[in-house]
């Protein structure tokens, strides 16, 4: 006889019906004119990425976009998304990863001589050819060469026969607004894909906006767009006005484990930073900044219980927070607290008061807390 699995302290409830309901307003919007990549990197921020791209396969996605070639592999291995669906790696690659591109068929970012050599070398040895996407950098000045040498690097890809080129990209540096910079951007691009198209007779597929631009400059849009954020049911900026409505679609959830009553002057937690102002009930829940709630939000969260706000007091432990029951609340041990989601507070109030960002807030639950996808 087995035992059974014991019941999880803490779990991130993945509502996938959110997810593919957010795909479905993003595409409204995009009216259908363009190729929506999803973007599923950093274990699709946090939620889970082989069931997540396995749900957006569903919703009619098949095109997918991860951070490095490991997150690419593990959702070609994960069963998450289907072979004749493409995946691109962000990442400039190492020269030691290029045979797992071709390997694993993952389109790879491309925006140095070197790699473009060394690629070359490598497909050629293998008797294959590696498709890439050529990044330039129009101005977020991570990753690219300037619109000038790009073109250079466009022409090499061109007399390559081993390189098959499937797009090329840019990223803005302040996507959620429209004008000033990310209007520059936009100018450089165009430039670049112009030129490209008409020195080489070849189409090419151009992306460029992610969830802010693709909000709010419909001329970003080009031949993909590449939201992240907002399949997750948040904004890139939450105070920027959105014209499509999205859902959170994680919502973190822990059990009451204990519950005590203080008296006035007693303390609670770690550096003593709450002290009863009178006698009250105190509840233990068992989540603590190990799975992902900041422990800058000690004394400044709340937590929802039962269908009522409570707040969080004194400093956030590793594996446990307190909050205050007051002095006639009903929550009994077992009952769930809600972190954040779509009954709590949202990550974008946790990150207000951290001062931190909806992103950092989701990819930040950890491993050990359980995805349980409804
Ligand atoms: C290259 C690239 N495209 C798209 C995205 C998605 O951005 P967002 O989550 O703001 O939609 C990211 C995320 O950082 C990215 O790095």
């Amino acid at each position: 006889m087995t035992d059974p699995a014991p019941l999880p302290m803490a779990e991130a409830r993945i509502a996938l019906s959110h997810l593919e309901g957010n795909v479905r307003r993003i595409r409204q919007w995009t009216e259908g004119k363009t190729r929506i990549m999803a973007v599923v990197k950093a274990n699709a921020y946090g939620h889970g990425a082989n069931r997540v791209a396995a749900s957006l396969e569903t919703a009619g996605i098949s095109d997918f976009g991860v951070a490095n070639i490991q997150e690419a592999m593990a959702l070609r291995t994960g069963g998450g998304v289907r072979q004749q669906s493409a995946i691109l790696a962000f990442s400039s690659p190492l020269v030691s990863q290029i045979e797992s591109y071709l390997r694993y068929d993952i389109a790879m970012t491309l925006c140095s001589f070197e790699i473009l050599h060394a690629a070359e070398a490598i497909a050629a040895s293998n008797g294959k050819r590696l498709s890439v996407h050529v990044k330039t950098d129009t101005g977020m000045g991570r990753l690219g060469l300037p619109p000038a040498e790009t073109m250079e690097l466009l022409r090499a890809v061109r007399n390559s026969g081993n390189i098959e080129l499937k797009g090329i990209y840019t990223h803005f540096a302040e996507g959620s607004r429209p004008d000033g910079f990310t209007a520059l951007q936009l100018d450089r691009f165009r430039e670049l894909v112009t030129q490209y198209e008409s020195e080489s007779g070849r189409t090419v597929c151009k992306h460029a906006a992610s969830s802010g631009a693709m909000l709010c400059r419909k001329d970003s849009w080009f031949d993909m767009v590449r939201p992240g954020i907002m399949l997750y049911g948040y904004l890139p900026d939450p105070v920027m006005h959105s014209p499509v409505p999205v859902v959170p679609v994680m919502q973190l959830e822990a059990k009451v484990v204990f519950i005590k009553t203080v008296g006035t002057g007693d303390t609670v937690s770690y550096n003593r930073t709450w002290v009863a102002p009178d006698p009250r009930r105190v509840a233990t829940i068992a989540a603590g900044y190990a799975d992902g709630y900041p422990r800058s939000l000690s004394n400044r969260g709340s937590v929802v219980i039962g269908g009522k706000s409570f707040p969080q007091i004194g400093n956030v432990t590793m594996d446990q927070i307190m909050v205050d029951l007051g002095t006639n609340s009903d929550v009994k041990i077992g009952d769930k607290a809600i972190l954040f989601g779509w009954e709590g507070p949202s990550a974008d109030d946790i990150a207000r008061i951290t001062g931190s960002i909806s992103y950092e807030v989701l990819c930040s639950v950890s491993n050990r807390v359980v995805r349980v996808f409804i």
